[in-house]
């Protein structure tokens, strides 16, 4: 056992003292979609429905298939002069019912979600290994209904998705101000099975032993983003025309592998090219929607190519947060091993957009008490991971 499989236990040791102090929640990894969901309980205490929810950090209010909730008894409008739809971003109105226009998170077509928002009672259980073990008091929560259609593109066994953005109304917030906890919650990705999404302070005790750093977060346009001030490959910086980092980079939970804008991208895959080739690997056709793959041939079985390390601003030093092994690569067959990241082409809206096959296996905080973004060593270097 881990070091944080043992932090966990311990949390949840914690947990079951204090049951007011933190909340834990169970993540699942969808292996075909890559899709990361969690379970909400809604409904009255009674009658109870969990709904399968993607975890999305572009979200400004949760929406889901309405139709999962089984008894609507507890189930109330919100009307347009409400202070609640004064104030969701997108909202409308329809005969004094409030609307919300949500973007959706996955795929290029625009169809936007329109739905009516809604408040029923939201219940959340601490959850390890799948099964949840630990209730904590039901609350109300705002959300809206969408239609089975605008579930398009969700892998099977999800039914809406959750608000994870900075702004008013996103789950993490609605109940960390509902159990006036710290507003604050993380999260830990697994590459495989089960991980954690963690709201408020975790009580750490004595027993905190894998080292975070921490950097601003800048919240922009509800996007969570980070300051990236150079790309190292080996510890030597990228040289990168600095105007592509001027944007910063952002976090997503949707998007599978890290985007790049095409010059940071190609210098990434020339330094990755050189080192694969001096260890044994020949580089072999692309395998969409990766340009760079590599068979391994006389390499043996290692994705330790390259680490690569982005320089982030942490009160007036640098910090560095590393990346390396299957954090960096992603197996395609027996033998053939890809860079794990996309070309996003040379004028993207965002220059860096890390997604989820870089995220995993850290446990990443985001602190919207201080603004701040903290994030583990790679687990692995701690012999443990986010699976439970
Ligand atoms: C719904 O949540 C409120 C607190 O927000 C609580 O007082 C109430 O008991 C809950 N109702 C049910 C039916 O669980
Ligand atoms: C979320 O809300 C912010 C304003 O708070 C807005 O700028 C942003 O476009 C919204 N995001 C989506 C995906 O609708
Ligand atoms: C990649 O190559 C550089 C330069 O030859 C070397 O310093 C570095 O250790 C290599 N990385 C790995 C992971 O072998
Ligand atoms: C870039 O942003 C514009 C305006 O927000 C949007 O319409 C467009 O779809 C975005 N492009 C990509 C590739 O995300």
């Amino acid at each position: 056992m881990g070091s944080v499989t043992h932090l966990i236990v311990s949390m949840f040791a914690a947990i079951t003292l204090m049951s007011e102090a933190q909340y834990i929640l169970g993540v699942t990894k969808d292996e075909p979609s890559k899709q990361y969901y969690t379970t909400v309980y809604i409904g009255s205490a009674a009658m109870m429905s969990p709904v399968n929810l993607l975890l999305d950090l572009g979200t400004n209010l949760t929406w889901l298939n309405c139709r999962k909730i089984k008894s609507l008894s507890s189930l109330g409008l919100i009307t347009c002069q409400s202070s609640t739809c004064k104030s969701i971003p997108g909202n409308g109105c329809d005969r004094n019912t409030c609307l919300y226009r949500q973007p959706r998170p996955l795929g290029k077509n625009t169809v936007v979600a329109t739905g009516r928002v809604v408040q029923d009672n939201a219940t959340i259980f601490t959850t390890v290994g799948g099964q949840p073990i630990h209730i904590a008091p039901s609350r109300r929560f705002t959300f809206s209904c969408a239609v089975e259609k605008y579930l398009q593109g969700l892998a099977p066994p999800i039914a809406g998705v959750l608000a994870l953005s900075p702004g008013e109304f996103p789950f993490w917030r609605q109940m960390t101000s509902a159990f006036n906890v710290i507003p604050k919650f993380s999260l830990c990705l697994p590459s495989s099975r089960y991980g954690y999404f963690f709201m408020g302070t975790p009580s750490l005790g004595g027993k905190k032993t894998v080292p975070m750093s921490s950097t601003p977060l800048k919240i922009d346009s509800g996007k969570y983003l980070i300051s990236v001030a150079s790309i190292y490959v080996d510890g030597v910086p990228l040289t990168l025309d600095p105007s592509l980092l001027e944007g910063g980079a952002q976090l997503s939970t949707v998007v599978p592998y890290t985007v790049l804008q095409t010059d940071i991208y190609n210098a990434l895959a020339q330094s990755f090219t050189l080192n694969a080739t001096n260890i044994g690997m020949t580089e072999t056709l692309g395998h969409a929607p990766f340009k760079h793959c590599f068979e391994e041939g006389a390499s043996g079985k290692n994705m330790d190519v390259s680490v690569m390390e982005i320089g982030l601003p942490a009160n007036g030093k640098e910090v560095k947060w590393r990346f390396q092994g299957a954090n960096m690569m992603v197996r395609v067959s027996e033998t053939v091993i890809c860079l794990a990241f996309v070309d996003g082409g040379k004028k993207p809206n965002e220059s860096v957009i890390i997604g989820t096959h870089q995220l995993q296996d850290y446990l990443i905080e985001f602190d919207l008490s201080t603004t701040q973004m903290a994030f583990s060593d790679p687990l692995i270097l701690h012999n443990t991971n986010c699976s439970t």
